[in-house]
């Protein structure tokens, strides 16, 4: 596996996509860096990352044979895999709020950004993002945030936190081209922030509703019940608050 560090970068996944117009990269081949000065996030947000103290890295992986109605084994993948792996750094009451974000206690700790290429109707390769606050201390303005540290009272060492991750996640990749896709979404369901709870939604509009997640399409849409009907939404379409 070939790891490419760097020091300072504007966004790893913007490398990584870059790097591929002038050759392709090895399968594996991860990019990390230990500042990234301009982070992105899903729905065009941004993604803030302190030198030194979280994790920031992007892994280019390639598929033989993957449809691109699966796509969405690649994300229920990663964030299982992520999951399980902050789970035994010693990360409790842990929850994947869809479609990828990690929390703990309600919190989030990590943001995950896949960029699949597809051809045809298969998916060539994805770039995988994942942005992980591992030792900060403190949030300022940003209350649903946390670290790793935050929730545990440990400090992690960085190097180690990266081996771990990056490991798992190779790991649950494995199965996305061989695990059947209902299996993974049964798991990818069983950790799901806030299932079978009453939750309040906002809509592209800016009106909140409520409705009670019953689980995931096979394209990723998430299913609500709302008082008038089942709906399946994208996440163009709703965000989920609590
Ligand atoms: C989100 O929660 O909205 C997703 C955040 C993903 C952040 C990671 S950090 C490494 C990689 N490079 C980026 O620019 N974004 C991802």
């Amino acid at each position: 596996m070939k790891i490419i560090k760097l020091n300072a970068i504007d966004s790893t996944n913007t490398y990584l996509k870059n790097l591929l117009k002038i050759e392709y990269p090895a399968d594996g081949t991860i990019v990390l860096a230990n500042e990234q000065l301009a982070g992105r996030g899903q729905r065009n947000s941004s993604w803030i990352s302190k030198k030194g103290e979280s994790l920031t890295f992007s892994i280019f992986k390639k598929y033989d044979n993957l449809l691109a109605e699966e796509q969405f084994a690649i994300s229920m993948a990663v964030a299982l895999a992520v999951k399980e792996a902050l789970t035994f750094f010693g990360l409790e009451d842990c929850h994947i709020k869809w479609p990828n974000d990690i929390l703990s206690a309600n919190r989030k700790l990590c943001g995950i950004l896949i960029e699949n290429v597809l051809e045809k109707n298969r998916i060539k390769h994805s770039v995988i993002g994942i942005g992980l606050n591992v030792n900060e201390t403190e949030f300022d303005n940003l209350p649903q945030a946390s670290s790793l540290y935050r929730q545990t009272g440990i400090k992690y060492n960085l190097d180690e936190v990266f081996t771990s991750l990056s490991n798992a996640i190779f790991e649950k990749l494995k199965s996305v081209e061989k695990v059947p896709f209902e299996s993974l979404k049964e798991a990818y369901e069983s950790h799901l922030f806030r299932k079978g709870k009453i939750s309040v939604f906002e809509n592209s509009a800016g009106n909140r509703f409520n409705g009670i997640i019953n689980g995931v399409s096979n394209s990723g849409e998430l299913i609500v019940q709302t008082e008038s009907a089942t709906k399946k939404f994208t996440l163009k379409e709703i965000k989920l608050f609590y």
